[in-house]
């Protein structure tokens, strides 16, 4: 991994830029940038290395099943079998059982992923390390959680691998670290490298329809993606980005992100869209405001009319399909991401909750009625 952009993503990750007033930078980061971490073209690129390292090809990968595509993607291109364990309303895993399919399946590796920045019980992952399978920890959606409630790391997971675009300001990239030993050398770079350039491209428009018709083009770049990819001239650029960007550019990141989080929750309390979680937990930095709507494409289509872009999660893998459990198909047909973060002022989040309360009633709906779900 280059020199430089070890140390751009260093200082982003736990340096500068969230040694906020509120507490100092996830501690684990400088181990995760240390000697053995990948730096990788795409998140599901640097799950893929990492799983090259915990499993042989063939073997069986367990992954949630829901859970985007992506990581299906990661264990395909690890030469891997994925199969899929159940979830509750809270995507939090069934830990008996997760366990008992890794022993069936005879499962090399599981992943666990914390959705949208919310932690999965890291005894829970010790004990199924402790049973004999590796976990890795996908920390997409945590990278900038506060240490006090730091991911898992090295004393409970096997290895740890991140998406860098889902919480830093950069257009692709992906980080693989394995706590013990090394992750072998990653494949050359294959094909021209136009995702991280459509992404950028895209992200220099206004918010509304053609960025996000745009964004969606070079997302199916990635999706399309069927080779290994390997660290790429583009993860050094996006690194380069943030290095150049002034420290104070990001001072109070977290923060704005939980204000907005909070300011949303009690903007929208007793509409239609429900929060699907009702609290913010201590150190938890939201990616989105996660809500659960009666009828969410609408509802997205209609925000995006007023330069809003909400994203509707996630199209699961049709493997994946039939293994969800009813609270897990209720959040497939119902859930979409409001975005609050850092970059939103606090009249953006009464734009995006007043457009919200403004959806002209009727139309078709998801199919789902709003079922209680608890
Ligand atoms: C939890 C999680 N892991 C991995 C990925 C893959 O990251 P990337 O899109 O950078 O390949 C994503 C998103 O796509 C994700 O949400």
């Amino acid at each position: 991994m280059s020199g430089g952009g070890t140390a751009a993503c260093a200082r982003w990750l736990g340096g500068d830029w969230l040694a906020e007033r509120d507490g100092p930078g996830p501690d684990w980061h400088p181990g995760a940038l240390g000697q053995g971490a990948v730096l990788a073209s795409s998140g599901r690129a640097a799950i893929a290395d990492v799983l090259r390292a915990l499993a042989m090809p063939g073997s069986v990968v367990l992954l949630p099943a829901y859970a985007c595509p992506a990581l299906t993607q990661a264990v395909l291109l690890a030469g891997c079998q994925p199969d899929y364990y159940p979830g509750d309303i809270f995507l939090r895993p069934d830990w008996a059982a997760l366990a008992s399919l890794a022993r069936t399946k005879r499962a090399a590796a599981a992943v666990v992923v914390h959705p949208w920045g919310w932690l999965q019980d890291g005894d829970a992952m010790r004990r199924l390390r402790a049973s004999g399978v590796a976990v890795l920890e996908d920390a997409s959606h945590t990278l900038t959680n506060a240490s006090g409630q730091r991911v898992a790391g090295p004393d409970a997971a096997t290895a740890m691998a991140a998406s860098l675009r889902k919480t830093l300001p950069v257009a692709a990239g992906g980080l693989g670290r394995a706590w013990q030993g090394a992750l072998p050398p990653t494949a050359p770079a294959q094909g021209p490298d136009s995702f991280a350039a459509a992404r950028r491209e895209a992200l220099r428009q206004p918010a509304g329809p053609s960025r996000h018709r745009a964004l969606q083009r070079a997302e199916s770049v990635l999706d399309r993606q069927s080779a290994p990819p390997a660290p790429h001239p583009s993860v050094a650029l996006a690194l380069q980005e943030l290095a150049e960007r002034p420290p104070a550019a990001g001072v109070g990141w977290r923060r704005a992100c939980r204000t907005n989080w909070s300011a949303l929750r009690e903007a929208l309390a007793g509409g239609a869209c429900s929060p699907w979680a009702d609290t913010l937990p201590e150190g938890v930095c939201p990616t989105g405001f996660v809500v659960r709507h009666p009828d969410r494409s609408r509802l997205a289509a209609w925000l995006l009319r007023q330069g809003i872009e909400a994203t509707l999660h996630w199209p699961v893998a049709p493997v994946a399909r039939p293994k969800l459990t009813r609270p897990e198909r209720l959040l497939a047909g119902s859930v979409l991401t409001l975005p609050c973060d850092g970059r939103f002022t606090p009249e953006d989040m009464d734009a995006i909750a007043a457009a919200c309360r403004s959806l002209p009633a009727g139309g078709r709906t998801n199919g789902h009625p709003r079922e209680s779900l608890q």
